[in-house]
């Protein structure tokens, strides 16, 4: 080791506050300035500007984000251990979302799975490849709740169900946290947005938000999340990054939180144009004082807020417990004895399989008339369609350090599965959003030559995401019209989906043989896809979310309540439209197989017991197809009568079982009672004496019934 180094690692060591003890002894040595310093996060276009590393040098920065690779964050970190009064290190954040290079699909997609576990490996894995060029803190997971299509963000969370959200919310946080930090965002309601339109204001009841968009944001902190990070949108007038409610009483107080919060991109000065502060140092005093610790790119807090500390208009408590909060997580992190965190990215060879297993187990078969698929690998093949050999989209929204070059498209992906012998035919037909139909007749002469025509169509990666509401939900451009020319060859066609959130899908589900939803997969979209229109692998994803059958049906979610007038086809003065009915096209939980499954025999471990108690209910699920598979059994609760209406059907347990043809297995599911809780009248959380019933089966809209009371 050079001397010089020595010393370097001497003067860390000596520096860093090993202890609680010893970071009340650093607080008590801040300035002001430099405590609003430790407030402040920017973004890099890359790597550090000049003058960020100034603010770096004079203790005016808390971290930075978008700093790209180990060889920029690295110079900015020495500035910061070396050459800043105190020596604190910088936290080092980006959106790891699904994936740093290696990119895996998108969270929406991986919900799918029914598989904790699966969506733990993914975010240890990106952690691990993030930490390894340097990031110690991912603005990920993204727990919304969405029920809306519309909103493009509906592809970085777990869709509509707050069960599975909550279970996908942990398994994130414990995957990242293996590496590098993470962050359950935005806290809170952001899903909720009027209309699907992006950053709108959400008018959500208190016992909604606490019983649907809330739990998600529990299970992290229960995970033990670093940092949550506060929303953009208004809830009933209130904007979450000023709002007191969200991150004081229920985040620290009732969850009994001890990370910190940061805010969203400017959400603090854009409490500005909500109406809510007047001017930035009101806006700065708002965020802070409702328990914002960090401000994101606003530059407010270290710029506008010494002069009303110094007033007492802000308490230095206030401005204490923030930094407190953010050398506990640095000191957490292992930052001031290991600044640097070198740390050895995973193979590539070992990301690509995990994200080709992944994505394989996201698929979901939504349609297969007369067992179109599995295909054989004989006779010609036409894959058609502007998604079919594109490079880009498939890394979907998000992707950070992602590359097209790294992708393997789905035509890619059935040429290496095919024997060399079997012609894959190749037209675009389309482009994703073209008016133009010059590429039909192209299309249509490849699907006349074929056996059959496999046509990619879907979204563009970046239709989803941020700042992606779409007013309407049909495949874009002249993509349906490329599907009806192909379709009227007669050539039997499988429709591959790419998207970022429940399409309509009308005239495909009546109209075409077999449907595949792959939402975006990622690098391995391409060979997963292939293996399962091959039949390598047995399709097991479910739908993580409704999708409905027209526009005007949205919000459309399962765990809706009943009306006083239940929807009834012979009833005009029941709640229902005139012109369509009220059911979806594809019900949460939905997904098919290449092998059939059957359910018989479900039993309750009791019919009766205390809210203290567990219920186990037992159902035998048979494979009665000729291939092995994978069920998704999924166990509902209907509460049938409480003060409040409770859900038509609430998601309380689910797993996944691989059952060989013919083979038959009693499947258990628990359910503790204390879990069927609710907002009560008084707005705490109940469970009621009463009739709960359960529903046991392969989706939302199916299962076999059984019943027991909860007893006082
Ligand atoms: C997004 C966040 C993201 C942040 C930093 C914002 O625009 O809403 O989800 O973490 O940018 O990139």
């Amino acid at each position: 080791m050079s001397h010089i180094r020595h010393i370097l690692i001497l003067t860390i060591l000596l520096a860093a506050p090993a202890s609680a003890q010893n970071l009340d002894s650093l607080l008590a040595r801040m300035t002001l300035e430099e405590k609003l310093g430790q407030l402040n996060l920017l973004s890099a276009d890359g790597r550090a500007s000049p003058q960020q590393m100034q603010l770096v040098r004079a203790g005016k920065l808390g971290g930075l984000f978008n700093v790209i690779g180990a060889e920029n964050t690295t110079p900015v970190q020495r500035i910061a251990v070396t050459e800043s009064r105190l020596k604190i290190p910088l936290l080092f954040g980006l959106d790891v979302i699904h994936g740093y290079r290696a990119i895996f699909p998108i969270p929406l997609a991986e919900a799918g799975t029914f598989d904790p576990g699966a969506a733990e490996a993914t975010a240890r894995a990106a952690g691990q490849e993030a930490a390894a060029f340097g990031i110690n803190w991912t603005y990920a997971p993204m727990v919304d709740i969405a029920r809306d299509p519309r909103w493009g963000r509906i592809a970085e969370g777990s869709g509509e169900d707050p069960y599975l959200g909550s279970l996908m919310a942990a398994a994130r946080v414990r995957g990242f946290q293996q590496n590098i930090f993470a962050t359950a965002k935005h806290f809170a309601g952001y899903g909720a947005a009027e209309a699907g339109r992006e950053y709108n204001e959400t008018e959500i009841s208190q016992r909604t938000m606490r019983e649907v968009y809330l739990p998600p944001f529990k299970a992290a902190v229960d995970a033990g999340v670093a940092s949550l990070m506060s929303a953009f949108n208004d809830i009933a007038g209130v904007p979450a990054s000023g709002n007191a409610w969200l991150t004081d009483t229920v985040l620290r107080r009732e969850w009994g939180f001890t990370g910190f919060v940061v805010s969203d991109w400017t959400s603090v000065a854009e409490l500005i144009p909500h109406g809510v502060a007047g001017s930035q140092a009101e806006a700065g005093r708002r965020a802070l004082t409702a328990g914002v610790d960090m401000d994101m790119q606003s530059g407010i807090y270290v710029d506008s807020l010494a002069a009303l500390v110094r007033s007492n208009r802000i308490p230095m408590a206030v401005v204490d417990s923030a930094v407190m909060r953010i050398l506990r997580a640095k000191m957490r992190l292992g930052l001031f004895r290991d600044p640097y965190r070198a740390r050895t990215a995973p193979a590539n060879a070992e990301l690509r399989t995990l994200a080709r297993r992944v994505a394989g187990e996201t698929i979901v078969l939504l349609k297969n008339e007369r067992s179109l698929l599995p295909l054989d690998k004989a006779g010609t093949i036409a894959v058609i369609g502007p998604l079919a050999d594109n490079k880009e989209e498939p890394l979907g929204p998000w992707h950070t350090q992602g590359r097209a070059e790294d992708v393997v498209t789905v035509l890619q992906g059935i040429k290496s599965k095919v024997p060399a012998g079997i012609q894959v035919l190749y037209a675009q037909g389309a482009g994703i959003e073209d008016t133009s139909k010059a590429g039909f007749a192209a299309a249509v002469a490849a699907a006349r030559q074929a056996k059959v025509a496999i046509l990619v169509l879907g979204e563009r990666g970046d239709m989803s995401g941020e700042a992606a509401s779409r007013s309407s939900l049909g495949l874009p451009g002249t993509q349906e019209q490329l599907l009806e020319a192909v379709a009227a060859t007669g050539t039997p066609v499988v429709l591959v989906l790419m998207n970022g959130r429940p399409l309509i899908l009308e005239w495909a589900s009546d109209h075409v043989p077999a449907i595949v939803e792959t939402w975006f997969l990622g690098v391995e979209a391409g060979n997963a896809t292939a293996d399962v229109l091959f039949g390598d692998v047995n399709p097991s994803g479910r739908l993580p979310v409704t999708f409905p059958r027209v526009l005007g049906q949205i919000p459309l979610y399962y765990n809706h309540r009943n009306t006083g007038r239940p929807p009834d086809p012979n009833n005009k003065y029941s709640s229902k439209y005139i012109d369509v009915p009220v059911t979806p096209r594809y019900p949460f939980g939905f997904g098919l197989s290449y092998t059939t499954f059957t359910y018989s025999d479900l039993r309750l471990s009791a019919a009766r017991a205390r809210a203290t108690d567990t219920i186990t209910a037992t159902v035998t699920v048979t494979n009665s197809g000729s291939r092995e598979g994978t069920e998704v059994v999924q166990l509902y609760v209907h509460d049938v009568v409480a003060s409040v209406a409770r859900p038509v059907r609430e998601l309380k347990a689910f797993r996944r079982v691989t059952l060989k043809p013919g083979e038959s297995r009693g499947v258990e599911l628990r359910v503790a009672l204390r879990d069927l809780w609710f907002y009560g009248l008084d707005m705490r959380p109940v469970v009621e004496p009463g009739t709960f019933r359960v529903y046991v089966g392969p989706n939302s809209a199916e299962g076999l019934e059984a019943s027991f009371e909860c007893i006082p």
